[in-house]
């Protein structure tokens, strides 16, 4: 009997790809749809590729049956806040417009359950504190916060179609041991900036932006979360809808934060050298303390993350110095 496939749009970038090595690994075939705007070819290891844009319904509507997929994930689009903020019609078009005709053309090929990448950033400026639950109001503060809230809601109103929205804080980590993890370019995160930094791999030491938040040591409180622990949640979301459960939205986190500060004192602590950094005032919009409830995702889908900053820190350096990774970004540079 044919193995299930899993449409995976997004399938060559960073978080897709490392989803796609799990669906592999529980027995499904991953078709991965991706324009490689952004991804990687060589990161799409465990299934066929499809060179091709999201928008195109055609595309889709024929990938669908040939590949008669049980489910689609959906993890393309456009995901810098600071260009969206330069460049939000671009956001628009892509991370919904796009989206949209990509949730209708698998509607009409009968594929109706969808597993959507969201955001904390629909959350925007949180108004209160503590960890942030499902239910606080969203109410984005970038163009970019902005798309991936409008992708949510129109999925939501797809009749016919169930889904869940995986609301992912700061997503870091790697899978060295795959050859899998972050190669973006240009780097926003901090995991990989600041190991960048380190590794010689970039000439300017790494900025730490706001040393004057409402924070145990001034800096920016963010929920770190492995990639190896996000992909199990889109197993168990995946499962969730495969067996007849309704439309939800998820936080991914781990409900505990970590300072700017922490997280280079952990990369100190495991790789034996200090981050060159120099501080910087506060960006507009980046709130102090950005940390998930994630209650619902334990009681809805049975999921916990299982990692925490040191596994993070581990794998991403073992990335970033791999050959693999150089070879990545070396082939880009010179391509
Ligand atoms: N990285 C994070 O920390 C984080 C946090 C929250 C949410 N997310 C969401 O997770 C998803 C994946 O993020 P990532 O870090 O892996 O990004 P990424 O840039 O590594 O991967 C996105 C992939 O989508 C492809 N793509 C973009 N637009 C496309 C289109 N129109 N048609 C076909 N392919 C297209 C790109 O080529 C790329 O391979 C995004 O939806 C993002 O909004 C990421």
């Amino acid at each position: 009997m044919a193995l299930p496939s899993i449409l995976v749009t997004g399938g060559a970038g960073y978080i897709g790809s490392a989803v796609c090595h799990a669906l592999q690994q529980r027995g499904y075939v991953p078709v991965t749809l991706d324009d490689l705007r952004h991804g990687h070819p060589s990161a799409v290891k465990f299934g066929p590729l499809i060179e091709g844009d999201v928008g195109d319904t055609a595309l889709v509507q024929k990938i669908c049956a040939e590949h008669k997929p049980v489910a689609a994930l959906h993890f393309a689009a456009l995901i810098e806040v600071a260009e969206s903020v330069r460049e939000p019609a671009r956001y628009i078009d892509n991370n919904v417009h796009k989206a949209q005709r990509l949730f209708q053309a698998l509607q009409s090929s009968g594929v109706t359950k969808v597993v959507f990448s969201s955001t904390a950033a629909v959350y925007g400026m949180p108004g209160r504190a503590g960890a942030i639950a499902e239910d606080w109001p969203l109410q984005p503060i970038n163009p970019y916060g902005q798309t991936k809230l409008d992708a949510e809601n129109f999925l939501r109103g797809l009749l016919g179609v169930t889904s869940v929205a995986l609301r992912y804080f700061n997503a870091a980590g790697a899978l060295p041991e795959v050859g899998l993890g972050e190669a973006h370019r240009p780097e926003t995160h901090l995991v990989p900036n600041a190991l960048l930094s380190l590794l010689n791999l970039k000439a300017e030491p790494l900025t730490v932006f706001g040393t004057d938040y409402p924070t145990p040591d001034g800096t920016a409180v963010r929920d770190y979360i492995h990639i190896a622990d996000l992909a199990e949640a889109h197993l168990r979301a995946l499962g969730y809808l495969l067996q007849g459960g309704k439309t939800e939205a998820v936080n991914l986190g781990t409900g505990t934060g970590a300072s700017i500060k922490t997280v280079l004192d952990s990369i100190q602590n495991i790789t034996g050298k200090a981050v060159p950094f120099v501080y910087g005032p506060r960006r507009l919009g980046d709130p102090p303390f950005l940390v998930a409830d994630n209650k619902r995702a334990l009681s809805i889908l049975g999921w916990q993350p299982r990692l925490g900053l040191t596994d993070i820190v581990t794998s991403a350096y073992e990335w970033h110095s791999s050959a693999i990774y150089r070879a990545l970004m070396d082939g880009e540079a010179a391509g």
